[in-house]
């Protein structure tokens, strides 16, 4: 039966998100209904505001970051029951794209998504869902195998975060760029992504895990999460600190890293603070004009003669059904953290605020209970 609820729209372009009652029907075959208890607030969400809707059909139900339990299933949904506590991947393979075809899963070409099955009540308007979830909103469907079990013990509040700004760091230091044991490894832009980071390079023993932020709170943190460096790239030209401090007799550098920022000069930071052969990888969502300017030939920081490589990282290059509950056993293990990320709970009501605080102050994830 179609069930009635709440969610956090973009009604249209350049206004804020607005909260309204909204109809969810069944999900159909292949798809999961499930009742949301908790979305983490991820830039992603204000970047798909600030760039209107970024393609997507308005209405647009906002939030990727969600977890709760399956409320209904659909026609031959075998893998999960009512009640089962899940985490929304929106990555999850299609299975038929030319990688998942050559057995590639990580880097799928397209996720498997749901039918539209959400309607705004006031007029009925379909409501598109933000990277095929929705999560800002009461109840949401999204395909079955994007619906990943959690372990009964996991705390949904915290494993809500895996579902991008965790997954999408720790794995872009463990499966897109994989860091080796006694790598140098800077981070730069430590919200909740850099952290995650900070986190996979720390799982995968890096020697030295240099901080790069703006924000002297943030440098702080990442010092909690594995950081054994910092660098306020406000106070000093990030790329020459970063080679000073691994100097080594060759100009130093970093065999890796990590921009997390979204903004295409520290993507430029990140490919000129690389060691020889190092490589570089860019996560943060650019918009459509982004462009960055890369040197080939000076002989010190050029790609060329510096041998450098440049990855992109979408959401970590996840296997959410291997992933996801492998990073909430690290958690439970107490080798991943994951309460420090949750600086403040929130209702629905607050999403606008928790975009406004994103830019301005210290938080790394807002979290939504509902
Ligand atoms: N590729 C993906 O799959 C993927 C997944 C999730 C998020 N993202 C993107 O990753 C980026 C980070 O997301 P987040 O949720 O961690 O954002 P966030 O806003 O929490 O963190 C961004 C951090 O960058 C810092 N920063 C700002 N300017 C800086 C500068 N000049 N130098 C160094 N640091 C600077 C800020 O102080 C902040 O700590 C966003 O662009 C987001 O859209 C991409
Ligand atoms: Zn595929
Ligand atoms: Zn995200």
């Amino acid at each position: 039966m179609p069930i009635d609820g709440r969610a956090a729209i973009l009604a249209e372009p350049g206004k804020d998100a607005e909260i309204v009652d909204i109809v969810i029907d069944e999900p159909g075959a292949g798809e999961v209904r499930v009742k949301l208890h908790s979305s983490g607030v991820c830039h992603t969400d204000l970047t798909v505001k600030n760039l209107n809707g970024n393609g997507m059909a308005f209405p647009i139900v906002l939030g990727h970051e969600g977890a709760g339990y399956i409320d209904a299933v659909g026609e031959g949904v075998t893998h999960l029951a009512v009640g089962d506590p899940v985490v929304i991947a929106y990555r999850a393979p299609c299975g038929i794209c030319p990688a998942c075809s050559r057995g590639d899963l990580r880097r799928c070409y397209v996720a498997l998504r749901p039918k539209q099955r959400i309607t705004r009540k006031s007029d009925g308007a379909l409501c598109s869902q933000v990277l095929r979830c929705g999560t800002f909103s009461t109840h949401t469907v999204v395909h079955s195998k994007a619906a990943i079990k959690m372990p009964s013990e996991m705390p949904l509040e915290k494993a809500c975060l895996i579902a991008c700004g965790v997954i999408t760091g720790v794995g872009a230091a463990l499966n897109t760029s994989p860091v080796f044991a006694g790598a140098r490894v800077a981070v730069i832009g430590c919200g909740g992504v850099g952290l995650s980071a900070i986190q996979g390079a720390k799982i995968a023993h890096a020697k030295q895990i240099i901080a790069v932020d703006v924000n002297p709170v943030k440098l702080e943190w990442a010092r909690e999460f594995g950081a054994t460096h910092t660098v306020n790239a406000r106070e000093t030209d990030p790329v020459q600190a970063v080679r000073e401090l691994t100097e080594d007799g060759y100009d130093g550098g970093v065999e890796f890293a990590f921009e997390a920022t979204g903004i295409p000069m520290c993507t430029e930071q990140a490919v000129k603070m690389l060691a020889y052969g190092g490589t570089a990888t860019t996560i943060g969502f650019p918009a459509s004009t982004d462009a960055v300017n890369l040197n080939l030939g000076d002989m010190a920081t050029g790609v060329y003669w510096n041998k450098a490589a440049l990855r992109v990282c979408h959401c970590g290059d996840t296997l959410p059904s291997v992933d996801f509950p492998l990073l909430a056993d690290l958690y439970l293990k107490g080798e991943l953290l994951l309460d420090q990320m949750v600086t403040k709970e929130i209702g629905l009501e607050d999403v606008e605020a928790a975009f406004h605080e994103m830019e301005t102050g210290n938080v790394i994830r807002s979290v939504i209970r509902f």
